[in-house]
């Protein structure tokens, strides 16, 4: 056998065995998987549909309209008045694609810190994007939420040309409607980057970002359940330089065979049972999130209302890369993580973050979350 193929014989099986808790990754379906491996990886297809650089992409314009067609429908959103484009290869492209589509350089922007809950392509400064736009943040209050007044304040005093909405690491619903009125008082667009919980919007568990966002970024192989890959939806007044901004501006040719598995993914998202599985993905975290609570743990904000919640190993006397190291030899995989006033650096923070998504699609429901804080508990206790 090639090494290869006993290299991908290893990774499925420890995937098989191991307790998978990290938030952001998840379990596609076979078909997926079948897409991703098909005959769409041979084809180059820059350009968008019906305007491609190369011939012989009758099919593939075929596949990329019907994925846009898909978004529109799992977004409940209309082509009059969001544009989508489906070729980012992944998040962080989607990103640094929407802010040159819609800002020069140097351009202001608000968005949330990374010790915070916010992703590093908001403007972090080992990104690129906080080296080319000049980005100010904003973050959670001592109790953990997000401070709108707050963020209204720094608006006021920035003059932000964009505000962000979106978070990696933060464990309550995003208030669209206040980001809107807040970006509306200082005449910023407001992107909404919904990375994280882009299942959980399709369904139906978390607010949409439509109609208050003007851009809205997404990956699609968190909640969503895809391939690694990314959306962008925009007004259809900034879709024409965001398109740019995605190719020629940063990327070649657009992966039809992620495109595909995009495609699938989100066939599968429309249909009643992952509204029925994304239910269950939060309800997983809420059960995890009391049981912990109940076993004495700290937990950022007290509790959750989506699929993540982070721990505050702090009054445990562990670091954040301890406790992951103890709950992998034990077969749990978690995410070590900042958390907000965090005095420790990100390589070794003072806490962890723990998801449901995962553990959802292999069919665990609320006891199963309590079995797994029991045996986080055990195995953190151990000396
Ligand atoms: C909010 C948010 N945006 C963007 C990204 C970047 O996505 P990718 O890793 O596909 O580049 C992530 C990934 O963790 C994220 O959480």
């Amino acid at each position: 056998m090639s090494k290869i193929f006993e290299i991908l014989k290893k990774e499925e099986k420890r995937q098989r065995e191991v307790i998978n808790l990290i938030p952001s990754e998840n379990f596609v379906s076979e078909d997926v998987l079948k897409a991703l491996g098909s005959v769409f990886t041979n084809k180059y297809a820059e350009g968008k549909s019906h305007h491609r650089y190369y011939a012989g992409n009758q099919y593939v314009d075929e596949l990329e309209d019907e994925v846009t067609e898909l978004v529109y429908r799992a977004f409940d959103i209309h082509k009059d008045e969001y544009s989508v484009n489906v070729q980012p290869y992944s998040g962080s492209i989607a990103n640094i694609a929407a802010y040159f589509g819609v800002l020069n350089l140097n351009d202001e922007v608000l968005s949330m810190s990374l010790e915070h809950g916010g992703h590093l392509t908001h403007g972090h400064s080992v990104s690129i994007t906080g080296k080319v736009f000049e980005f100010e943040h904003y973050g959670v209050g001592e109790d953990g939420f997000i401070n709108y007044d707050h963020i209204q304040e720094i608006a006021k005093r920035f003059q932000p040309k964009l505000i962000i909405a979106g978070t990696s690491a933060y464990p309550r619903n995003l208030d669209f409607k206040r980001f809107k009125d807040i970006a509306s008082s200082v005449n910023a667009l407001l992107m909404a980057d919904i990375a994280h919980i882009a299942g959980l919007v399709v369904g139906g568990v978390h607010p949409s970002p439509f109609p208050y966002a003007d851009i809205v970024t997404t990956t699609t192989h968190k909640t969503l359940r895809g391939p690694r890959s990314a959306l962008i939806v925009s007004r259809k007044n900034l879709s024409e330089s965001i398109d740019k901004a995605v190719f020629p501006g940063i990327q070649g040719g657009p992966h039809m065979n992620a495109v595909a598995g995009v495609g699938v993914a989100l066939e599968e998202a429309l249909k009643p049972e992952f509204k029925e599985y994304i239910n269950q993905v939060v309800k997983n975290a809420k059960a995890l999130a009391d049981e912990l609570k109940k076993l004495g743990f700290k937990l950022s904000s007290d509790g959750t209302d989506n699929h993540l919640l982070l721990i505050d190993l702090t009054p445990m006397g562990l670091t954040g890369q301890q406790a992951s190291d103890k709950l992998e030899k034990e077969g749990i995989i978690v995410n070590k993580n900042m958390i907000p006033f965090d005095t420790r650096k990100p390589w070794d923070p003072s806490g962890i973050r723990l998801g449901t998504p995962a553990v959802t699609t292999q069919g665990m429901k609320e006891e199963d979350m309590i079995k797994i804080a029991r045996k986080i508990k055990d195995i953190l206790a151990k000396p």
